[in-house]
């Protein structure tokens, strides 16, 4: 299969935007940008459209898609609200949408069950990118839209990343440039609580960090015990991953290379301790010069795939400071780190 690639300029908008949805029309997938990473969109309500959607990203079928509204009203169209957290529901959307929160809801019976994996709940949310919002105005219908890599790999944030994850597998890549915030959606699941704060239950840390949340509710996170079936069924320990071996160190005495083998570094500053412990293969800073976390987040999946794609033997990763965005950053350093 060809894969398309049409731009987003402002002046290409309206054929991008319209070329999209004819595809979406006939049960086709179709890559989008998000503000997150970008996405594999398809009908939501179309199950063969979604079936799609895990074949080209060879995702097993027990992992569920993220469905995405243009809108707060078209939320009854998948998901119910109950009672007990329709005011929290109401806050954290009018505080966080359009923008990467996604809510855990129980699912509207008329959404197929293979979006969700025959799960009762549906992961919801509403991008506040400008392509992403348009493709879904026009189409007029939620999407299911997972990250547009191929399973267990690396988030794209550009259109030549989908390329390289999907190339010859979807008909159709919108380019609307690189995305605004580099990591995917934050997930929470949202538990009443008698007289007091609801309770956030996070799945994914995310853009929306846990002091953002702090005003709405009391932020836990969902934890797996060894064995359990994950809770975000995509939550697997090893995700994000680069083909490359990637180590997360704690401190710089914790290297120990092995003669003859290439390292790269993924650094956070570009300077610091860990640049000058070894003859580094190649050095990429996540925020060069400043150290900034939000620079840091945008940067992540792009230097790791720029590190995967060097040909070094093993990719050395530096910790980032678990504060604010460095959560999720983390998050994904310790995945990419996991055992395969
Ligand atoms: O920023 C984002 O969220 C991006 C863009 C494209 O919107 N999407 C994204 O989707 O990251 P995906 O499929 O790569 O990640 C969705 C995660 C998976 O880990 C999945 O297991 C989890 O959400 N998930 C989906 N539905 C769920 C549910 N009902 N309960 C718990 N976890 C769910
Ligand atoms: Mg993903």
């Amino acid at each position: 299969m060809e894969t398309r690639l049409v731009q987003a300029t402002d002046e290409e908008m309206g054929h991008a935007v319209e070329a999209a949805c004819r595809l979406l029309e006939a049960g086709e997938v179709v890559a989008l940008p998000a503000e997150t990473v970008y996405g594999l969109a398809a009908d939501a309500m179309n199950p063969a459209a979604a079936a799609k959607v895990f074949e080209a990203k060879e995702r097993p079928s027990f992992d569920p898609l993220i469905v995405h509204i243009a809108r707060r009203s078209e939320l009854s169209k998948v998901a119910q609200v109950p009672g007990e957290i329709a005011e929290t529901v109401d806050k954290l959307t009018s505080a966080f949408w359009p923008g990467p929160l996604t809510l855990i809801l129980p699912k509207q019976p008329e959404l197929p069950e293979i979006v969700t994996s025959g799960l009762p709940t549906v992961a919801v949310r509403c991008s506040a990118h400008r392509v992403f919002r348009a493709v879904c105005k026009a189409f007029g219908s939620p999407l299911a839209a997972p990250s547009a890599n191929r399973f267990g790999r690396i988030s794209p944030t550009s259109a030549g990343a989908v390329m390289k994850e999907l190339g010859g597998r979807i008909p159709l890549i919108v380019d609307g440039g690189a995305c605004s915030e580099g990591l995917e959606s934050t997930i929470i699941a949202i538990e009443a609580r008698e007289g007091k704060k609801p309770l956030f239950h996070l799945h994914r840390a995310g853009p929306v960090t846990k002091e953002m949340l702090q005003p709405y509710g009391k932020v836990v996170k969902v934890k797996d015990k060894p064995g359990d079936v994950p809770h975000a069924p995509g939550q697997l320990p090893s995700h994000y991953a680069p083909a490359t071996p990637l180590v997360l160190l704690d401190k710089p005495g914790d290297f120990h290379p092995e003669p003859g083998k290439r390292y790269g570094l993924l650094s956070y500053r570009g300077d610091g301790p860990f640049v000058e412990l070894h003859d580094w293969e190649l050095v990429e800073a996540l925020s060069p010069g400043s150290g900034k976390l939000a620079e840091a987040a945008i940067r992540l999946f792009h230097v790791m795939r720029v590190l995967d794609e060097s040909g070094v033997d093993c990719i050395v990763a530096e910790p980032v400071s678990e504060t604010g965005l460095g959560v999720a950053i983390m998050d994904r350093l310790r995945r990419a780190a996991a055992e395969r």
